[in-house]
């Protein structure tokens, strides 16, 4: 199997004023070609923070400490700003939680479009431009073209957001909770249309949610990640028959159990505070699981199987 991003050992901190937030800690992923990887934990976990960085795309707070991210055999943490961008946007495409942000209110979906396929020296005519509005299933292309972000609907703006994330053709689509800001119904079309598009247009994903019950049927690989580390990771099906984690099992136990995409049950306890981690096992303040080890030490990710886990008594 082509393995096209290798994430090694992946560690990435926030400096607030003395605070030192360890957002990602040692990180290992792979990516082969056609897979389809979830990243799933609850907010505060450092989701959002892996994905930017496979983007080069951190705020300024943020800073690397070590680890590589190897696309396609280059270290693209190497890479200058001119070299980023023709990955950014081009070989990698993202979709955000909230498109209002992402998208320039000021200006007209058409040129916005337009910009990113420039950018991408793709096809920009206004023939290539409807036909990406009809892949993400907008029927209206020429009101739609003619609008500002503002005047379209929330599921129209992620629409167009997916549309400007492959007009590029990029290898991999990055979702970071592409559809925890729109209503019930429209969730389950975008993540329909995501689903279609990943078949058609043979993409390999990340998705990355808070909410185990959206990516079932959608990834074949999960990585559960808690306070900046991940877990457990490996295959979906596997993990979702027979999870190991403590951490995976709280989170499986709190998907609601009708098919209701809004609600979602919490786990007791809340995320330690990343400026501030427990010793040893970052899960033991919430783990009904918890011995004496767990206090004293950190448990290693361990790989059996094809499962990786981190826990001393799962
Ligand atoms: N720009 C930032 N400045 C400082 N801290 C941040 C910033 N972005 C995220 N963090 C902190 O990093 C941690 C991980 O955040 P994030 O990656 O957004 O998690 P998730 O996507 O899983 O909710 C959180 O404690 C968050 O407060
Ligand atoms: S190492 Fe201990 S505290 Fe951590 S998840 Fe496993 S049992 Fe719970
Ligand atoms: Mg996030």
């Amino acid at each position: 199997m082509e393995t096209i991003l290798s994430i090694e050992n992946l560690s990435v901190e926030y400096t607030v004023g003395k605070k030192i937030i360890s957002a990602v800690r040692n990180v290992s992923l792979t990516l082969n070609k056609g897979d389809s990887l979830s990243i799933v934990g609850e907010s505060g976990c450092g989701k959002s923070t892996l994905g930017l960085s496979m983007l080069n795309l951190l705020p300024k707070e943020a800073r690397i400490t070590g680890g590589k991210i190897i696309f396609h055999n280059q270290d693209i943490l190497r890479f200058d700003k001119k070299e980023m961008q023709k990955i950014r946007g081009g070989k990698i495409g993202i979709v955000f939680q909230d498109p209002l942000s992402s998208l320039n209110p000021v200006i007209k979906i058409l040129q916005q479009i337009r910009e990113t396929l420039k950018i991408h020296r793709r096809d920009y005519s206004e023939e290539k431009i409807g036909k990406l509005l009809e892949a993400v299933q907008l029927n209206d292309t020429k009101r739609i073209k003619n609008s500002y972000p503002h005047q379209l609907s929330g599921g129209m703006r992620q629409r167009i957001m997916i549309a400007i994330a492959i007009a590029s053709d990029p290898e991999i689509l990055i979702a970071d909770e592409p559809t925890t800001s729109l209503d019930v119904t429209i969730q389950k079309e975008i993540l329909e249309l995501i689903k279609k598009l990943i078949r058609e247009l043979n993409l390999t994903v990340i998705f990355i949610t808070h909410n185990f019950g959206i990516v079932s049927d959608l990834c074949n690989k999960i990585a559960v990640m808690y306070a900046g580390e991940i877990v457990e990771g490996g295959g979906i099906s596997e993990i979702l028959k027979n999870p190991r984690h403590p951490y995976t099992k709280a989170l499986l136990s709190a998907i609601p159990k009708k098919d209701n995409l809004v609600k979602f049950n919490t786990i007791p306890g809340s995320v330690s505070d990343l400026a501030s981690l427990p010793s040893g096992c970052k899960f033991n303040p919430r783990c009904p699981r918890k011995i004496a080890k767990c206090v004293q030490e950190d448990p290693q990710l361990e790989c059996k199987e094809n499962r990786f886990l981190r826990c001393f008594n799962p």
